[in-house]
């Protein structure tokens, strides 16, 4: 599995702040056996994180791009709004999932608006910005998102029901 991770972070981007929920994320990749190829840390700039997701889908063709931060309600959090430009379908349940999740730990998942979706090859999802989050998210995470980059590459053999 050929994954890109994109941190949206401004202070992170102007190294104001470690980027701890990025690295961690990697960990987390790199344990799961997926194949971490490209990092980057952007700012909170829709435009500039529209252009990385779509080069990251349509030159790189990766199987996943996994997105930290930049989910809520603050007026720069524009992970979502750009994330929506940029995919051809949603795939609402993986962030149905994710919110589900994370309710057993704080009902403030509630103001986190990620979503995921599908360009091309490429599947999409927002997590939350903090390690907190990634560590309460990702660890039953993963096998919904090897099943779903399966089927997305065009597997068509019978589901067993998870
Ligand atoms: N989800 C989980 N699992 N754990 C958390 O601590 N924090 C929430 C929410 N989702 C949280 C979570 C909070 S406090 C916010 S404001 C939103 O995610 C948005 O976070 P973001 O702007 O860093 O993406």
């Amino acid at each position: 599995m050929r994954v890109g991770i994109l941190v949206l972070s401004d202070k992170g981007s102007r190294g104001e702040r470690k980027d701890l929920s990025g690295e961690l994320l990697r960990g987390m990749c790199e344990e799961a056996g997926f194949s971490v190829e490209v990092f980057k840390i952007l700012p909170d700039e829709k435009d500039e994180i529209v252009q990385t997701l779509k080069n990251w889908c349509d030159e790189l063709k990766l199987d996943l791009i996994l997105t930290s931060g930049g989910t809520g309600l603050h007026p720069r959090d524009v992970t979502p709004d750009a994330t929506k430009e940029v995919i051809e379908k949603e795939v609402p349940g993986i962030a149905e999932y994710i919110r589900f999740v994370s309710f057993s730990s704080t009902p403030m998942a509630a103001l986190s608006r990620a979503i995921a979706g599908i360009r091309k090859e490429t599947l999409i999802v927002n997590l939350p910005g903090s390690p907190k989050a990634i560590k309460e998210i990702m660890p039953s995470l993963v096998k919904v998102l090897k099943h779903g980059v399966e089927k997305l590459k065009g597997d068509d053999s019978e589901c067993g029901g998870g």
